[in-house]
């Protein structure tokens, strides 16, 4: 007999023959794409991890979850996990019907049986589940400015998981993970959650959590959605699983866990808990300030860093799996090793690298010494988040036409080209608008379509480690601001206003246009009969018309250099 921990747990899944009928039934029915978000949810609603859900909660679960933590048959489960929905789609259902829903590709996951159609109330959600309705918190913002406004709940049939195509042999459904201890002979297992690189002070912890439980360590990295501006998974799972062999041989293993994480704090931690129960884990590990969502908008934590442990302590044996509360390892220079806090005393050399420390000395490529973390860990961390003189980067010239933005912007490009090291690529105004933007015209609308073409244009270059120089008018804030943001994602982005006046363009004027322009021949022209609206905050002023092209392009340079974004 097995321990009933690794007993098979139910799923949602239908039988092949069935799911293959279903998928085929489905065409006929109304279809939601499912978020991202959606995605990882409802992969966890099938395959036990989110169990005893079966679906999308119902209105009156979703009541209980928010406001005591319970659903409306009185079990405990923290977090509304709801299949939101906008406003037009919700128009073209009701309760009774079935929907297919779909994942990014189109293919078909699972059919919901709606029974429950709801405008939830977002702010009381905020408030009662996360503490504040505040969008300094993530999952607050996620609420207010990505979820949809109408909330579907109802039973799930499950067709088939999503498809992953990466690190295939280290996901694992909570049946596969109870099926693996079973065959090991594991009975007693802790879970490490985390959503960060494993240092020496994870290993020890972890190591000591293990022993001191007698039990077997379970890896349970979450490789859903984590924290915003978290290192990408790939990274993270590449780091695990150099740190693997630091533990002794078959007492150790790692498995991903596709989990949207809210950063709920104590709430957070306490469905951290059933989903691991539900892994056939039997303790887990929670830490100082669990699942933290960083500061508020006033700059104080969310929560104490101790709540999510005096929760979990609450609801610990209706979760069912045992707390291992974290001791904050330490190193001690005198003795070379880690200790735990409590039991180092006064006057011992404490040595500790910060979180942003670290991300400095990644970014500015600077020593990271071995008794904070494994060689081959901080090398892959490296390989990923190259110093800034490495990484892509966008300059984003604005300016009236006949400004000087081309000119200035080719005087760069050849001064970057010589320099050597990063690809750079001009998306100058003129040239855009013939190969990417010839469709479009000078309207608002079709200036921002064209602003936002070279944006994604320009962040896929940082994104890939180039330099990407744009010299389009770009005159709306709000759309500058955008392309700020889609850029800023991958790397760093330096606006360049060119200050040029109208006047001076207009006395310039190489193209002949202002003088069409002025007769009314050209219309909406940009400064004649168009809104400029001048930059508020560039990382670089340029007056052209007291200085050179070779000044001007200097001055970037001298910036870039400045921002650690080129060096010797
Ligand atoms: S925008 O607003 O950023 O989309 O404009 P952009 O694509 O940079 O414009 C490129 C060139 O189009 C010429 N042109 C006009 N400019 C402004 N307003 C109107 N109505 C217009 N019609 C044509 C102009 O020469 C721009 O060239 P640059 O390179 O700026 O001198």
């Amino acid at each position: 007999m097995s321990a009933p921990n690794l007993a098979p747990i139910p799923e949602l899944f239908v039988s092949y023959d069935s799911a293959a009928k279903l998928k085929h039934e489905a065409g006929e029915l109304v279809s939601w794409d499912l978020t991202a978000r959606q995605v990882c949810d409802l992969e966890l609603l099938m395959n036990g991890g989110f169990h005893p859900l079966k679906g999308f909660l119902t209105e009156a679960d979703y009541d209980g979850v928010v406001k005591d933590m319970r659903l409306a048959d009185g079990t405990l489960w923290p977090m509304p996990i709801n299949l939101d929905v906008s406003e037009a789609f919700a128009e073209k259902v009701e309760p009774g019907q079935d929907i297919a829903l779909r994942d990014a590709e189109g293919v078909i996951l699972g059919i919901m049986s709606v029974t429950d159609k709801w405008v939830p109330n977002k702010s009381v959600e905020a408030e009662l589940v996360f503490g504040a309705d505040d969008i300094a918190h993530p999952a607050v913002n996620y609420l207010h400015h990505k979820a949809g406004s109408v909330y579907l709940g109802g039973p799930i049939t499950g067709i088939q998981q999503p498809v992953h195509y990466d690190f295939k042999s280290r996901r694992n459904t909570p049946n596969e993970l109870r099926a693996f201890f079973r065959k090991l002979g594991w009975r007693k297992i802790v879970a490490f959650q985390t959503r960060n690189p494993l240092h020496r002070a994870h290993q020890e912890l972890t190591f000591r959590a293990a022993r001191e439980a007698e039990a077997n360590l379970l890896i349970h990295p979450v490789v859903g959605m984590t924290k915003p501006g978290d290192i990408d998974h790939f990274t993270r799972v590449r780091c695990y699983e150099a740190v693997l062999d630091q533990y002794p041989a078959s007492t150790t293993t790692l498995s991903l866990l596709n989990l949207a994480m809210r950063m709920g704090g104590p709430r957070e931690a306490v469905w951290h808990g059933l989903i691991r129960r539900n892994h056939g884990c039997t303790h887990m590990i929670v830490g100082r300030d669990h699942a933290g969502p960083g500061k508020n908008s006033e700059g104080k934590d969310f929560y104490g860093p101790y709540d999510a442990q005096d929760l979990f302590r609450k609801y610990e044996a209706e979760i069912g799996i045992q707390m291992v509360d974290f001791k904050q390892m330490v190193y001690v220079q005198e003795r070379a090793q880690y200790e735990p806090r409590d039991e180092v005393e006064e006057g011992a050399t404490i040595l500790d690298i910060s979180g942003t420390e670290l991300r400095r000395r990644l970014r500015e490529g600077l020593d990271i010494p071995d008794w904070f973390s494994f060689p081959a860990v901080v090398e892959e961390l490296r390989r990923s988040k190259p110093p800034r003189a490495e990484q892509g980067f966008t300059v984003f010239f604005t300016g009236f036409s006949g400004s000087g933005k081309s000119t200035i912007g080719n005087a760069l490009m050849v001064k970057l080209m010589e320099m050597g090291g990063r690809p750079v690529t001009l998306l100058d105004g003129d040239l855009v608008r013939k190969h990417l933007s010839s469709e479009l015209g000078f309207s608002k609308e079709h200036r921002d379509i064209n602003i936002r073409r070279i944006g994604y244009v320009a962040s896929e270059i940082t994104k890939n480690g180039g330099i990407a120089i744009c010299a389009p008018i770009a005159p709306y804030l709000a759309t500058r601001a955008a392309v700020r943001e889609m850029v800023e994602s991958y790397g760093a982005f330096l606006e360049v206003h060119v200050a040029t006046s109208i006047e001076e363009c207009e006395r310039r004027d190489r193209k002949g246009l202002y003088k069409l322009a002025r007769e009314g021949k050209i219309k909406e022209f940009t400064g004649i009969s168009d809104p400029y609206e001048e930059p508020k905050d560039p990382e670089v002023r340029l007056e052209t018309e007291m200085n050179d092209i070779d000044y001007c392009a200097q001055q970037v340079i001298l910036k870039l250099e400045n921002m650690g974004l080129i060096r010797g």
